[in-house]
């Protein structure tokens, strides 16, 4: 059994993780990538292409096999391209690590129908015919649940959409750590020091990324038009199209943040400026308000090509050499292991399995 140490408060670390599906677009840099390689810097990360949680709603919508393989690469050459190191973080694919899958399980086993069923975003995928969607995609939290835990991380860096899977997590740890208080003792822990309550990191003054085509939709890989997100493969020329092409309205631009009420692509659109290029927003209304939105735009392309076109060109460069990506995701997934493998045989032990 390991021998640990007095963990409370627990030893901080991350975990996070992204479906490999479509394309990755500038609301998922913004929103999560670059957050994530600013905390590889201070804390010990975890982040995972969850390709378990990727088939919960049917081939067609992840693709297939070939699919599938085509998205995990990808999803592992943007956080590269991004800026993560696999030298600092780990970085795998979840199915290479079994622990997952298996602590699901025992989490199927403490979970309750009732906590699943407030679940809002299987109500959303599942959509109107719901007797037709997988048990998988309605057990989608659990898995997710048990991705944290395995670790025994503390904190989540997430979307406010993933918040209310973080509160499950959270449940399922505290009623784990309450069901087996007196087998966690026998560890030489105290209840509450074997499962941590993994905290959500929610993106405080990170920008929400809308369309470029409606200012009030998030942007999203699956809004049929391309003209509504900037992908994280596009070339420059593409870039600046899409920035030029950006909806807008017909007032020029405000001075002052106040002014942006009302105006959602302005205001979507200054977003973007200030994120990229890490101003405030109400210094680009000094810079560019009163002013013809023809020429912010100019600038916004410029500021959008500057910053994501290398990401776009070391993305190729990676996905040129599968070899290599498949390589970081082994040794990301053997390190993984050596995290994971210990707590799992804990949980073991804890539930009573016969185990060596
Ligand atoms: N559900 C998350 C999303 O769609 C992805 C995810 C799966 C995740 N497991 C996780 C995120 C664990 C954080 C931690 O965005």
């Amino acid at each position: 059994m390991t021998a640990y140490p007095r963990l409370a408060p627990f030893q901080p670390r991350v975990f996070s993780g992204m479906q490999p599906t479509g394309n990755l677009h500038l609301g998922n840099y913004l929103g999560a990538l670059q957050r994530w390689v600013a905390m590889q810097e201070t804390h010990d990360c975890i982040y995972c292409i969850v390709d378990l949680h990727a088939i919960t709603q049917g081939p067609e919508v992840w693709g297939g096999p070939e699919g599938l393989r085509k998205a995990t690469r990808e999803v592992t050459a943007a956080y590269l391209a991004a800026g993560l190191d696999p030298k600092r973080a780990i970085i795998f694919n979840q199915s290479q690590v079994s622990g997952h899958a298996e602590l699901g399980w025992v989490f199927n086993c403490i979970a309750r129908l009732g906590w699943l069923n407030r679940m809002t975003q299987f109500k959303e995928k599942a959509g109107k015919d719901r007797e037709n969607a997988s048990i998988g995609l309605y057990d989608y939290p659990v898995l997710m649940a048990a991705d944290i835990l395995v670790y025994r991380a503390t904190h989540v860096p997430v979307g406010e959409d993933q918040k209310q899977h973080l509160e499950l997590a959270r449940d399922i740890a505290q009623k784990f750590n309450f069901d087996f208080s007196d087998r966690i003792r026998d560890l030489g822990l105290e209840s509450g020091e074997y499962l941590p309550l993994p905290e959500p990191l929610i993106a405080g003054p990170a920008p929400r990324v809308m369309s470029l085509r409606d200012g009030t939709k998030k942007m999203s890989k699956s809004d049929p038009s391309d003209y509504s997100r900037i992908n994280l493969t596009d070339d420059a020329d593409t870039i600046a199209l899409k920035v030029r092409k950006a909806k807008t309205d017909p007032e020029p631009l405000p001075s002052e943040a106040a002014g942006l009420k009302g105006r959602p692509e302005a205001e979507n659109l200054v977003t973007i400026y200030a994120a990229l290029s890490g101003d405030a927003p109400e210094a680009v209304l000094k810079e560019y308000g009163g002013g013809q939105f023809s020429r912010f735009k100019q600038a916004l392309g410029d500021v959008a090509v500057n910053h994501l076109a290398p990401i776009a060109n070391e993305m190729r460069r990676y996905l040129a050499d599968p070899a290599t990506i498949d390589a970081i995701l082994f040794d990301g997934a053997d390190r993984a292991r050596v995290i994971a493998e210990p707590v799992y045989r804990d949980v073991k032990e804890i539930m009573g399995f016969i185990h060596r």
